[in-house]
């Protein structure tokens, strides 16, 4: 992850922080569309569990240079994570309900330059709690 990632997925995050009820709404959108099975792995209140997401993606998008910081954070929120019913695969479900929220969210910001560092980004994130849950189980 270089910083030219960093700075793109930052700077377009902040473009969606602004308009963030109406993003997280999109994404539980696109995830359900995608695979309407996940639908009951969620028992709480969506507007709360949406304003939980995004705090947590503008917290981890904050942390990128920070690393040893967001890591532990990762692992913990994994752990939960696996709790909740959620399985590996399902991590590449979230990642593309994501970035085709990114894309609504951003039009044309959404850049191919764009598209690339968040797929990057996601994919370490997913990466890091993916292996985290294995290590509990
Ligand atoms: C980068 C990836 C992810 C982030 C940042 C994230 C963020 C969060 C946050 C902040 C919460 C609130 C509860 C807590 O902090 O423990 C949560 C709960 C939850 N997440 Fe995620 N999550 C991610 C990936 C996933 C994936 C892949 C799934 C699979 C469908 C998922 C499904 C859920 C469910 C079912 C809950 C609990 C809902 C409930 O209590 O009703 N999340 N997530």
């Amino acid at each position: 992850m270089n910083q030219e990632t960093v700075a793109l997925v930052q700077n377009s995050w902040k473009k969606v922080a602004v308009i963030a009820p109406q993003a997280a709404n999109l994404f539980y959108q696109n995830l359900f569309a995608a695979d309407p099975n996940l639908k009951p792995l969620f028992k709480g209140d969506m507007d709360k569990q949406g304003k939980e997401l995004m705090q947590m993606i503008d917290a981890a998008v904050g942390k990128l240079n920070d690393l040893e910081t967001l890591v532990p954070i990762l692992q913990g929120l994994a752990q939960r994570h696996v709790g909740y019913g959620v399985q590996t695969a399902h991590y590449q479900t979230v990642g593309n309900a994501l970035l085709r929220t990114l894309e609504q969210g951003l039009n044309g910001d959404f850049t191919p330059e764009v598209k690339a560092a968040w797929t990057k980004v996601y994919g370490v994130m997913a990466d890091v709690m993916i292996a985290a849950s294995k290590s509990k189980a």
